[in-house]
């Protein structure tokens, strides 16, 4: 299902005959929407989150760029926002059975998806939802309300890596695999799925150093370096402190030992279950380190992208 990126309705066909298409890394093609590059099945549902979610003030918005991280976040977030309910030592913690994307749901991929209008009426406050959308295309509605939003990025060297054996674990047999060098050139030219991935962060940078009390800027390596830091961070940015109790309890690191990269991917649900959507779990666990675009990469390919950053993000405080 996920792959039939060109079932869409009337009204959408048309407006995807207006906008600039490129071949896409699973999806046939790429259609580029606000300055973004979308597949069909999505970008309806953006069009449809754009016009109908309606957030409330207590919602909290996890926004990442493809292949950051965006599972393992999931996981921390819901953890945290409830740990009242679920302590992250109890054997029927919801993460010990569900996949962190079931318990998250994306708006656009999931909810929104194919244009859908979603109940949402079943989700209890603090609502915690996810999206990849750029910051032009978020929900007005959201720019305006007093949400709360935590963005996650990673070096693009390690998510076109993780976004290349993504995207080749998920093509149908009969499609073959995409080269290493085939999606490279795109990467680079900002053609992947939410990309320019550099807009992408960029945006999400200024706003946050604008608005630091709206947004939360993290990155993948920043939380791998000093977890327990950010998931106390974490916590006061969204209102819901670790107590001095708690922390002499332990409480954060039994929360990022719960959702560890090894804990995670041996669970059952995520070694064999698959998403309603089609995509086996185990595709969201690959190595979860830092630096495995070392063993991938050419030293042209290192020293392009390295430009590419520099160039793009000259001046932002931005780096990587
Ligand atoms: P790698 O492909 O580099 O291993 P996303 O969730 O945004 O799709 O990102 C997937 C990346 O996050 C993959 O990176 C995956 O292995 C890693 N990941 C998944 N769960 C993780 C966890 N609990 N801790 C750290 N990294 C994790």
């Amino acid at each position: 299902k996920y792959l039939k990126d060109d079932e869409v309705s009337q009204e959408c066909m048309s407006l995807l005959s207006t906008l600039p298409s490129e071949s896409g890394w699973l999806s046939k093609k790429l259609y580029k929407y606000q300055g973004f590059w979308h597949n069909a099945r999505q970008l309806q549902g953006v069009i449809s989150c754009q016009k109908y979610f309606q957030p409330q003030d207590t919602d909290i918005l996890l926004v990442t760029t493809p292949k950051s991280g965006t599972t393992w976040l999931k996981a921390i977030l819901f953890s945290l926002v409830n740990r009242t309910h679920f302590k992250p030592t109890k054997g029927d913690h919801p993460l010990l059975t569900n996949n962190p994307h079931t318990l998250v749901p994306f708006l656009e991929l999931k909810l929104y998806i194919d244009g859908q209008t979603p109940d949402l009426s079943s989700f209890a406050s603090p609502r915690l939802f996810s999206t990849h959308l750029p910051y032009v295309s978020l929900p007005k509605s959201i720019q305006d309300s007093k949400c709360k939003l935590v963005y996650l990025c990673r070096n693009p060297k390690d998510i076109f890596i993780s976004l290349w054996a993504f995207t080749n674990k998920l093509r149908l047999q009969e499609m073959g695999t995409n080269s290493i060098e085939q999606v490279f050139e795109k990467f680079c030219e900002g053609v992947s799925l939410y990309g320019p991935f550099w807009d992408h962060m960029l945006s999400y940078w200024n706003e946050s150093l604008k608005n630091p009390d709206k947004i939360y800027f993290l990155t993948y390596e920043e939380m791998k370096e000093q977890p327990n830091l950010h998931l106390r961070k974490l916590a006061d940015f969204l209102g819901c402190p670790f107590s001095t109790k708690e922390v002499e309890e332990g409480m954060v690191d039994d929360m990022l030992d719960i959702c560890s990269f090894d804990n995670m991917s041996n669970l059952k649900v995520n070694k064999e279950g698959k998403l309603p959507s089609g995509e086996s779990n185990n595709a969201f666990f690959r190595n979860g380190k830092v630096g495995d675009w070392k063993n991938y990469l050419t030293m042209e390919m290192v020293e392009r992208l390295e430009k590419i950053c520099e160039e793009k993000l000259v001046g932002s405080g931005l780096k990587f």
